[in-house]
């Protein structure tokens, strides 16, 4: 069955709103880079290279049930934060967004008994809650390292073991290619 033209226009924005994302963790990644807080720096990039999937996926969907990913302008994001908290405060609430705009097309798909997409739709469900929770963890982590150098620094290392998945460049790649 076609994509209903409804659907396929929501699932654009949400192509858009993902590659939003993706760009202010990127935007996020650079100001950590800035402060070399190389771990911080990788878990944004990582996430950076999620969110660009995740929009790749809507956007294969799309075509897939013929119709035609159209991209749009992508918003420019923040570039200065106050705080590392505050960085984090803005990650968890863009993240609670992005599930409610998740909930609303599967509405959508409901409403219009689109039964493909509502199963193609469970899977940012679910990614939803991962991506909450986390984004909740690392946020009450830096809220209880507070002012300590010795634990942000700790907290840096341990984000430094995010991998990338096969086709990322991880960071500070022509470095470690040359050691
Ligand atoms: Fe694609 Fe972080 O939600």
């Amino acid at each position: 069955m076609a994509l209903d033209k409804k659907m396929e226009e929501a699932l654009n924005e949400q192509v858009n709103a993902e590659m939003y994302s993706a760009y202010l963790y990127l935007s996020m990644g650079s100001w950590f880079e800035d402060q070399n807080l190389i771990g911080f720096a990788n878990w944004f990039r990582c996430q950076y290279l999620e969110e660009n999937m995740h929009g790749m996926k809507i956007y294969n969907f799309i075509n897939e049930r013929g119709g035609r990913a159209v991209l749009k302008p992508i918003a420019g994001p923040e570039t200065e934060w106050k705080s590392f908290v505050e960085v984090f405060e803005q990650v968890a609430e863009h993240e609670a967004h992005v599930t409610s705009l998740i909930n609303k097309l599967v509405k959508l798909s409901r409403d219009i008994s689109d039964y493909a997409s509502e199963s193609f739709l469970m899977w940012y469900v679910d990614e939803q809650v991962e991506e909450e929770a986390t984004a909740d963890e690392l946020l009450s982590h830096l809220k209880m390292i507070g002012s300590d150098p010795n634990a942000l620094f700790n907290m840096d290392g341990e984000l430094k073991a995010r991998q990338p998945s096969a086709n990322v460049v991880p960071i500070h790649m022509n470095q470690a290619a040359s050691e």
